[in-house]
Parts: structure tokens; C-alpha cells; sequence
């Protein structure tokens, strides 16, 4: 069981949903949290939360636009010159955008991966040299069921979540030829109540959405919205699911069970070449 009592963890998108309660976790196992995220009410919220809970810790907020390499290596460097190291990395930060695939326009696919994919690779980038050189470190990264199987209307979202699942295997292999002890954890929930649906309240001007809102799209738009409202799961939960992950050494996560048997009959549909596999059909 790996100790992460007195170490410190990192959480993108800490401001909101699942990094705020996976700040929460953290700080609950004794860590000290950096919260990195472009919402600074929303850590500033966050940090609050942390020190009501957990008296004594230390909860501290970076301003950060995960889509920005430089941006992303230069956070690295500053918490590890206060820190000395950091232990825990959650890549977390996401947004979502909808509308069948030929409506996305250019800007859409900039923000989305932007964000979703590059994200996590520029944090791999600046964090994992980092732990490597320290010896030691855990990487989660947050992709999601729409990471394995896909539902209409989210083409850009699914691209991103599936790009992050190949990226995140492929980091845990390319590690064993490393001499370090750097865990990797994927953590693939579905739906859960957050405000992911409203994620255009941090889009930025320049990639500013001006896709039509088609009859498609606003059909899409409810059913992600009523999807992510009654999503069985709390954040709370799928945070701490994590958490024992990492504790535990484990690499998939999988908080809503029945994502795994959807896989499977994915899977399936491969193998006898069928016609494309409907996630919802079974609904
Ligand atoms: N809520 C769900 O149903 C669901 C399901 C599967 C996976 N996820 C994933 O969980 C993760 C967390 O999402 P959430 O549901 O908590 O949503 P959320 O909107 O509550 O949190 C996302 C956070 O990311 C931050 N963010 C957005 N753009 C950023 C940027 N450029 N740089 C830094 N931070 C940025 C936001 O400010 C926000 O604090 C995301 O990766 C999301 O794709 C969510």
C-alpha cells in the first residue's frame, strides 16, 4: 500500500466536480494539495472546502490553462521548486462540447482536444522527467466510459477520451524501462453529477463556440444534461475509488461497473465484424 500521508498531490481542474473531491481525498489522507485550473473562484472554493475539513492542511491554487505546454511545464516547475517534488499527479481538467461530428467546427476541436487530450500529455511531459529523476510518483489520469465506447453526438469528447485511455496505456508501458517506481492509474468513469455540461463557462474568447444549435445538437445537448444530473455515482465516490486505486497500485478503474460488460459486447461486435456497435441500444 503506497503512503501518501505528508506527500503532495496535483489536481487539474481542481476548481469544480471530481478535482474538487479528489482534492478532498487527498487532503483527508494528510496530503498537501496544488489545485491548478483556469477557474480561480472555483479553487479558491475548493481550498475553502479543504481547510473546513481538514484543519491544519495545506490547500494551495495555481492559475492554469492545461492546453498551454509552456504554461504546463512552467506550473511544474514552480511547484517543484516550493515543493521539492510532488508525488501524485491527477491529469483531470476536461471539458465536453456536442453535436453530430460534421456540425463541430474547427474552433470546437481546438478547445476540446485542447484540453481533453493535450492536456494530459503536456502534464505527462512536464511531470513524469520530473518523478522520474525523484524516483518515485503516481500518475492518474481522468478519461471516461466515452474512452471505450461511443454514444452519438459526442465525437469530438469521444476522440479525446479514447486518445487519453491509448496514452495512458502507453505511458504505464513505457515506464517499465524506467528505473522508477512510478504508478499509473486510468480512471474511466460514466455520467456523474458535476457541471461538466456547462463547460462553455470557461471556453476561452478566441475559440469561441459558433457551431449552429441544430435540432441535433439541441438534442444532445438534454440528453448529456439529464444524463450527467442522474448519474448514480457521486463525485465523492468515484474521487475516493481513486484514491484506493492509487493506494493499491491499480491501473483500470472503472467506477460504473456496467461500462465493463458494454466493452465487452463491444469487443464482441469486433470479433464477428458486425455492424457498429450502438452503446445505447440497449436502453
Ligand atoms: N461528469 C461526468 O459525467 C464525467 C464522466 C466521465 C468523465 N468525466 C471527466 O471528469 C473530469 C472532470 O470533469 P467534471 O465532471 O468534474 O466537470 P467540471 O466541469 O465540474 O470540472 C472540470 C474542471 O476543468 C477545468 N478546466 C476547464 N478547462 C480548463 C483548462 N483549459 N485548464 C485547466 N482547467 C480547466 C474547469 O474549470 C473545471 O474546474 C473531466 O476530465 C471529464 O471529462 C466526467
Amino acid at each position: 500500500m503506497v503512503k501518501l500521508k505528508g506527500r503532495v498531490a496535483v489536481v487539474t481542474g481542481g476548481g469544480s466536480g471530481l478535482g474538487r473531491e479528489l482534492a478532498l481525498c487527498c487532503a483527508r489522507r494528510g496530503m498537501t494539495v496544488v489545485l491548478a485550473d483556469v477557474d480561480e473562484p472555483g479553487m479558491a472554493e475548493t481550498a475553502r472546502l479543504v481547510t473546513e475539513e481538514c484543519a491544519g492542511s495545506d490547500c494551495v491554487a495555481y492559475p492554469l490553462d492545461v492546453s498551454s505546454a509552456d504554461a504546463v511545464e512552467a506550473f511544474a516547475a514552480a511547484v517543484w521548486d516550493r515543493f521539492g517534488g510532488i508525488h501524485l499527479l491527477f491529469n483531470n481538467a476536461g471539458v465536453a462540447v456536442n453535436g453530430p461530428v460534421w456540425e463541430h467546427t474547427v474552433a470546437d476541436w481546438e478547445w476540446v482536444l485542447g484540453v481533453n487530450l493535450r492536456g494530459v500529455a503536456w502534464g505527462i511531459r512536464a511531470f513524469v522527467p520530473r518523478m522520474i529523476a525523484q524516483g518515485e510518483g503516481h500518475v492518474v489520469n481522468t478519461a471516461s466510459a466515452a474512452g471505450w465506447v461511443n454514444a452519438p453526438g459526442s465525437a469530438i469528447y469521444n476522440a479525446s477520451k479514447a486518445s487519453v485511455v491509448a496514452l495512458t496505456e502507453t505511458l504505464a508501458l513505457d515506464l517499465r524501462d524506467v528505473d522508477a517506481d512510478i504508478g499509473v492509474t486510468l480512471l474511466s468513469p460514466a455520467f456523474f453529477p458535476t457541471p461538466i455540461a456547462e463547460s462553455e463557462r470557461n471556453r476561452p474568447p478566441e475559440l469561441a463556440d459558433t457551431a449552429p444549435m441544430s435540432e441535433i445538437r439541441r438534442k444532445r445537448d438534454q440528453e448529456l444534461r439529464h444524463a450527467v444530473q442522474h448519474g448514480r455515482i457521486a463525485a465523492g465516490t468515484i474521487a475516493e475509488r481513486a484514491l484506493e486505486a492509487v493506494e493499491a497500485g491499480r491501473f483500470y478503474v472503472f467506477p460504473h461497473a456496467k461500462i465493463k460488460d458494454l466493452v465487452g459486447a463491444r469487443a464482441d461486435a469486433v470479433a464477428a465484424e458486425a455492424d457498429v456497435f450502438d452503446t445505447l441500444a440497449g436502453r
